[in-house]
């Protein structure tokens, strides 16, 4: 997750998988990402398995024979930039087959799951609609689609895809860098009256143990340095331990943090009713834990919390704060809220903005409601204006963008950790992250690359950090 504030069209992220060497006579892949961490995790997934098929990846559409879109159903924009998506996509096809050329067409990630046939009646130049639980079965999949049958796969076959990922080829984890995600846990049972996740990711299953430090140690042995633990309800993973018995994420964590090579941990994103003692104790005592929590609490008011499903009060969501905050004082806080849920009163809003100035976010994302097809929050009566929704938008980003620059600011002049990841914006930067998830670029010679530097920061701007090495 990016440190910044975004609004609802800035967060449907559209990482293409960046391009590699290529060679003329493979085939060549285009995936275009949409939504969250996850489906960047499973993109880059799916590029291994074809990668290992033989195809290589392109950055460009024009040059593809298999395009896949994976993609996001949360909002109604991100699920409609799909189809117009696909329309663009249409030409290209028409006019490579003038050609002689075949290009396959692939939907993949939650409007998949949810729309699953329909998608190729609504855009029959869609050969292939694969929902998230299947990826690891694309070869398999592409050739049935290659000799003219529409393929729609959307069956769950989550252990096969879990068991699928402990073990990825060394060809796989060289691509990986200093940072990388781990999926432990995917699906959701908590059924927000506004979201759709429980209906595209199913129900909430965890990873084994044994299976995540596998994954782990493998991404470790290749120059990872920061794993980021990722689950649609990432705190309640609850796998199965080597021995036997049920573990939690904070024993998790321990566990991981053993693991040659690993510096830096990471986990999103929470939900307040799983945030348990054992969590908020491993913020307290492993150091490689960073002082970064996603916990998104939607709404500050209490009447807003019940209908939307939450199961907890602004007061549950302060004490936990508090709880955290005594547990690890330098930790920075980042949440979800969504403005304009049905019945939403300007009392409720007010009551949404007076919890943020309580809490106080070093970044946040916002969103306006926007009714899913098969969510119980579609159905509810008072559905608010639009404009409304619009106006507390702002009000709320601007009160969440002043935070984010008062904590930016706060650290100007402070001696902090880095770990460097990538080449920086100019000639001689290297850029990398601090422990609250800023990016910071530094003048640094490159074999600081995958390592921890201490650096002053000097000034900041909107999103990010400058500094110098120490
Ligand atoms: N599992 C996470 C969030 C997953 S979806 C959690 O429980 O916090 C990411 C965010 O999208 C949500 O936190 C919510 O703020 C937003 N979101 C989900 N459904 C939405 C909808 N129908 N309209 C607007 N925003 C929505
Ligand atoms: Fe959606 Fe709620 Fe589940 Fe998060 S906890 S994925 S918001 S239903
Ligand atoms: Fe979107 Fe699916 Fe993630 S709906 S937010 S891509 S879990």
């Amino acid at each position: 997750m990016d440190n910044i504030i975004e609004n609802e069209e800035l967060n449907q992220s559209e990482n293409t998988v960046a391009a590699p060497e290529k060679t003329e006579a493979t085939r060549k892949v285009f995936i275009k990402t949409y939504g969250c961490q996850m489906n960047v995790y499973d993109s880059d997934r799916m590029s291994d398995v074809l990668t290992s098929d033989g195809f290589t990846k392109t950055d460009s559409l024009d040059d593809a024979d298999l395009v896949i879109l994976n993609t996001c159903h949360i909002r109604e924009k991100a699920a409609e930039k799909v189809y117009s998506e696909l329309g663009r996509i249409r030409k290209l096809k028409a006019e490579k087959a003038k050609n002689g050329k075949q290009m396959m067409v692939s939907v993949a990630g939650c409007v998949a799951q949810a729309e699953g046939a329909e998608i190729s009646r609504r855009a029959p130049i869609v050969d292939l609609v694969v929902g998230p639980q299947s990826y690891h079965r694309l070869p398999d999949l592409l050739k049935k689609a290659e000799s003219g049958v529409k393929v729609v796969e959307t069956e769950f076959d989550i252990q096969d895809k879990f068991k699928h990922l402990a073990t990825p080829s060394k060809e796989a984890v060289r691509k990986r860098g200093v940072t990388a995600f781990v999926t432990v846990q995917e699906g959701c049972d908590k059924f927000c009256t506004f979201c759709v996740v429980p209906y595209t990711r199913g129900a909430e299953v965890s990873r084994k143990v044994e299976q995540i430090v596998m994954e782990t140690e493998r991404l470790a042995a290749a120059g990872v340095r920061e794993v980021t633990l990722l689950g649609q309800n990432v705190n309640a993973w609850h796998g199965e331990g080597p021995d036997g018995r049920e573990w939690g994420l904070g024993e998790l964590l321990f566990r991981l943090a053993e693991i040659d090579g690993i510096k830096r941990l990471r986990y999103t994103t929470s939900h307040p009713r799983d945030m348990e003692d054992s969590l908020i104790a491993a913020h307290r005592d492993l150091d490689v834990l960073m002082p970064y929590l996603h916990l998104p609490v939607q709404s500050g008011s209490d009447a807003i919390l019940k209908v939307m499903n939450r199961k907890h009060t602004r007061d549950d969501y302060f004490r936990m704060i508090d709880q955290i905050r005594e547990a690890r004082a330098d930790i920075a806080l980042s949440g979800d809220f969504i403005v304009g849920f049905p019945g939403e009163t300007d009392q409720d809003h007010k009551d949404t903005l007076d919890l943020i100035r309580r809490v106080t976010y070093g970044s946040a994302f916002s969103f306006k409601y926007s009714p899913r097809p098969g969510t119980p929050g579609a159905t509810f009566e008072a559905q608010v204006e639009e404009h409304v929704k619009s106006e507390r938008l702002a009000e709320l980003q601007q009160l969440l963008s002043s935070q984010q620059k008062d904590f930016n600011t706060s650290l100007v002049g402070k001696t902090i950790d880095v770990l460097f990841e990538k080449e920086g914006r100019k000639e001689g930067q290297l850029a990398g992250r601090s422990p609250w998830l800023q990016p910071v670029h530094v003048n640094a010679p490159k074999d600081l690359y995958g390592e921890i530097g201490t650096v002053e920061i000097v000034a900041t701007s909107a999103n990010s950090l400058e500094g110098r090495l120490v």
